[in-house]
């Protein structure tokens, strides 16, 4: 952040304010309101964070016009394809790429925590094995700091190091066991001879009565989806692991708000919601019908996939998904697949339609990512705990951000009141 020496001038029942202007590396300039209620005795007022910068970070860049997300730098579509998740891990954390021993060293370190405390297991049996995997996920996410006591000092930079690592390396064995305890299969442990992405697949779908070859095109796959999801600058789920951290929690507490918060059909549950909305569509010949619907003002319903608060030309992670699910499909010869076809065409006719140009509304990540977790033998309610097994990376570099900056502020919003008066108390035989 470059102090420009630039002011804003506000001028409020005819006193003048100079606020600050503060210029990034990239993307719009920001104006410095710290001072505003001190000096102007008002609020700003931005339900939603439209318009509000909450933090300064180096991490990832987005700018919603180009369609561009950079990671320290490098473009999504070029880590997708050249990359692999736990480099993009080391990137998101560090700052820079790895050297070829540091990648390795990060990735024994990784690998070497993914096995949970014997005694986790008994949190997965205080469920119903029909509980929603992501309810499972945050429960025990946030059990590990009763677990962890020794990587809980935020103020401590090697437990929070080590409580990094061990979120990266256990939140995957953990959404793997929440699926296989709802289908009443026996846990199945990591194993250190698999890269993350296999590693996660087997722990998902192999069972005790028979070998299981983890399938190289999934494998991939399955990297893939990890990197896109990894880190998304301030989302929902972000700014909760931001605002939980800024009151000391322990990192366990803060990413299990992050999970908590992820599980939205606004946020990270759109991936499952939109399955289930091409799977409701069924054919290209209702299509129009469920467009109809969500252009209707006094229809809840909403494209699950579409829109985007920051993407306003489209969402560069969508068009390397869509890339995937036409390849992924091809490869497991089921490029057939119905609700691809929907998907295609939902997205060729919704592109095509006035409302959504004039709102600026297209596929986001979670438009066709469902389609390959499907072919993958994923139910929908595996979804959103795949994508929070991506975004714990992205939770804890910006959560680390926050904390090793030091002095960190508690985060403590105001509001524009609009409830009664002061007025006195009134006994209930008087009411
Ligand atoms: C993720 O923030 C992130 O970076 C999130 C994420 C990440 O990686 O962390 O990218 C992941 O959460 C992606 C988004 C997944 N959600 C969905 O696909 C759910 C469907 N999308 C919408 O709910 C919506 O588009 C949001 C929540 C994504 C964005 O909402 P905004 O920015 O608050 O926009 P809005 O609701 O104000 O919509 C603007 C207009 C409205 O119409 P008007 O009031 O102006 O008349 O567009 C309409 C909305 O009604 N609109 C839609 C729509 N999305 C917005 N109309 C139909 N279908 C949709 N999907």
């Amino acid at each position: 952040m470059t102090d420009s020496k630039r002011t804003a001038t506000l001028t409020i029942d005819g006193r003048t304010l100079e606020l600050p202007i503060h210029s990034p590396t990239m993307g719009p300039d920001v104006v410095d309101i710290t001072k505003l209620y001190a000096q102007g005795d008002v609020f700003t007022h931005d339900p939603g964070f439209t318009s509000t910068s909450a933090c300064e970070s180096q991490i990832t860049f987005i700018d919603g016009d180009k369609g561009q997300l950079l990671h320290r730098g490098y473009p999504i579509d070029q880590l997708a394809e050249k990359s692999h998740y736990l480099e993009v891990c080391y990137l998101l954390l560090y700052g820079e790429l790895p050297g070829a021993d540091q990648l390795e060293d990060f990735e024994n370190r990784v690998t070497n925590h993914t096995m949970v405390h014997e005694q986790m297991m008994n949190f997965f049996r205080g469920f119903r094995r029909d509980a929603h995997p992501m309810a499972i996920m945050n429960g025990v996410v946030g059990a590990m700091s009763a677990f962890y006591h020794d990587s809980t000092d935020i103020n401590d930079p090697w437990q929070r190091e080590v409580a990094s690592i061990r979120m990266i390396a256990k939140v995957p064995t953990i959404a793997a066991y929440a699926f296989k305890y709802s289908m009443g299969q026996p846990f199945v442990y990591p194993r250190n001879d698999l890269d993350y992405a296999s590693n996660f697949l087997r722990m998902c779908f192999a069972v005790p009565a028979e070998d299981y070859e983890v399938n190289p095109i999934l494998a991939r796959a399955m990297d893939r989806i990890f990197t896109l999801h990894a880190d998304h600058e301030q989302n929902a789920s972000t700014s909760t692991v931001r605002l939980a951290g800024s009151s000391g929690a322990n990192p366990f507490a803060c990413i299990a708000a992050g999970i908590a918060c992820l599980w939205g059909p606004a946020h990270g549950g759109a991936n499952q919601a939109c399955l289930e909305m091409l799977e409701e569509i069924g054919s290209v010949d209702r299509i129009p019908e469920f467009i109809k619907r969500a252009k209707d003002k006094n229809d809840p319903f909403r494209l699950m996939g579409f829109g985007h608060r920051v993407y306003k030309n489209f969402d560069p992670r969508a068009v390397v998904m869509k890339k995937s699910a036409d390849e992924v499909l091809a490869l497991l010869g089921v490029e057939d697949n119905p609700k691809l076809q929907v998907a295609k065409e939902l997205e060729r006719i919704a592109l095509e339609d006035e409302y959504f140009a004039s709102k600026k509304l297209f596929p986001n990540v979670d438009f066709y990512s469902g389609i390959i977790l499907e072919a993958m033998g994923f139910p929908t309610s595996m979804f959103t705990p795949i994508f929070a097994v991506s975004r714990t990376v992205g939770w804890i570099a910006q959560w680390k951000e926050m904390v090793n900056e030091g002095n960190v502020k508690i985060g403590r919003p105001r509001q524009l009141y609009t409830g009664a008066t002061t007025r006195d108390y009134v006994d209930v035989e008087s009411r």
